[in-house]
Parts: structure tokens; sequence; C-alpha cells
């Protein structure tokens, strides 16, 4: 399978997929092997999402993880080296505090490996947009259930039901357009709200629980493969049971090992014949093939 604007994809060759036929396509990653799996499947793009924090690291939600664990997943996925573009998510708080510090937290994730960085909200973050783009680094957007503001929202809700919420939406992607994002993503808003968005904006819109009127689409990787079984939203559509796979292959594990069938003689290391019979072990163990 190959990805749709691969090998080596880049920023603007994302932005100027849009209207091109064929959806983008993009999956989150953490670490080097789902980030070879993404890469493998031919996606366009990899995203090393803070979503990290409930996937992988065991919290409620996304506002516990740091730029420093950002920038260590960031760097075991690029150290895969993939085709498909690296975009890194700035995590609550890396960019809310004036332009150095969002600068600078970007450039952590670009020097960790990601050739692009995704943020949060709307027109009030087209300051930190520009600072960002300012440094020359290309910018993602991130509109509609912004995870970041969960307690906001009051938990994860789907955004954009009333006329004057889809409203707001659409005017803070045409805000984060001409700042200059290369994309934006739309997170569970109604199927008509991403239709607006996308029909209002120049840049491609990746959705994710946002229905088919996007210009890609957008998973987390551990859902995809059924390895995050405790929820399953509405949008998520498995492709494998991996946590079943892995829970039965450890249990196979298990009951090898205590009925004796592991391990068996190909996976052990035998000494040499002189070796055994000088530690006194001659015949009580194997030989080492001649
Ligand atoms: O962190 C993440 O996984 C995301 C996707 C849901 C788009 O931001």
């Amino acid at each position: 399978m190959t990805a749709t604007v691969s090998p080596r994809v880049t920023a603007p060759a994302i932005a100027q997929h849009k209207g091109s036929g064929t959806p983008l396509v993009m999956v989150t990653a953490y670490d080097a092997p789902t980030a070879r799996c993404a890469d493998a499947g031919g996606v366009d793009m990899i995203l090393v999402g803070d979503s990290v924090a409930m996937v992988v690291l065991g919290y409620d939600d996304t506002l516990h993880v740091t730029i420093d664990d950002m920038a260590h997943h960031t760097g075991a996925v690029a150290r895969t080296n993939p085709a498909a573009l690296v975009v890194a998510d700035l995590p609550w708080m890396s960019y809310h505090l004036g332009r150095e510090e969002t600068v600078a937290n970007a450039a952590r994730l670009v020097r960790a490996g990601a050739t692009a960085v995704k943020l949060e909200g709307g027109r009030k973050r087209v300051d930190a947009v520009n600072a960002i783009l300012d440094a020359e680094i290309p910018v993602m957007g991130h509109l509609g259930l912004t995870p970041q503001s969960v307690h906001r929202f009051g938990g994860f809700r789907v955004q954009g039901k009333t006329l004057d919420a889809a409203r707001e939406i659409v005017d803070d992607a045409v805000a984060l357009a001409d700042a200059g994002v290369f994309a934006i993503v739309l997170e569970c808003v109604p199927d008509a709200v991403a239709r607006m968005v996308t029909d209002s904006v120049a840049v491609p819109t990746i959705g994710i629980g946002a229905g088919r009127h996007c210009d890609g689409q957008v998973l987390v990787y551990h859902d995809i493969v059924g390895f995050e079984d405790r929820v399953r939203p509405k949008f998520v559509r498995r492709y494998a049971d991996l946590a079943g796979d892995a829970a039965r292959a450890v249990e196979r594990f298990a009951d090898d090992v205590r009925a004796g069938r592991f391990p068996a003689s190909g996976e052990t290391y035998h000494a040499a014949d002189n070796v055994t019979e000088a530690l006194g072990l001659y015949g009580s163990v194997e030989h080492a093939p001649a």
C-alpha cells in the first residue's frame, strides 16, 4: 500500500492536496513499533498525538503530558525515518504563555524529529500560530472537540451542535487558514459543520468523528488495531483485535512455561561437551550441536 502523497511527504504537499479527490490519511503513533506499522500501512501523516496521555500513559485526559513527554515520543517515532509527514502535538500549556515559550516548545518538537506541529484552538490561538510560522515551522490546526479544553466543555462532547457554535467553528477555521496553517483537524462535530468548514477553507480538513465531508480522516492507532478496547467512540472503526490476540499469546506462553513446554532445545544455548564435562554436567544437560 502506498501513501497518496509520498515518498517523503511534506507539509506543502499536504496543503496542495486539497481538491485532489483522494482523501488524506493520518494515524497516530507514539513509539517506534507503532510508527513503523503506520508507515508500512501507507499513511500520509503520522500524528504524535497528546492522546499518548490516555492511550499509552494511562491518564484520563490529555492535560497531563508535558513538552518533555511529547519530545520523547516524537523522537521515537522520527527515528524510524517514516515516509509519512511526522506531526507532533504541542501539549496543553506549551503554547499559552507567550510567543517566546511557544516557539521554543515548537522547536523542541522539531529538534526531536517532527516536521510540523499541531495546536488546538481557533482565533485565540492565531498569535501562537503566527509565532511558530515565523520560526519556519509548519502548523496544523485543531477545532471542534479540542481535548485540551475538556474541563471548559464539561467532558468529551460533540461540538458545533447549535447554529452559533457551528458558525464559531467556521470562523475559527477561516482565521487559522488565513494565518497559514497547512491543514485543520476537525474532531467530533456534526457532518454538516465539517462540510461548511471544508468548503470555507483552502487547506485540507482532517476529520475524526466529523463524517465524510472532510479532505482526510485520522484515527488513533490503538483504536484501529483494537489495542484500546476499554472505550469505543461511535466514530471508531476497528480493523483488528490486537488486545485480544496479545492476551491470547501471553496466555499460551504462560501455559507453555507451566507445562514445561518452554523453552525447547532449539530455544536454548548449549555448552560444548568438554565444558559440560568439566562442570560435571555431562549427560544431564543437552549438548551443543556438533
Ligand atoms: O492527540 C490526538 O490523538 C489527536 C487526534 C485525535 C487528532 O489530536
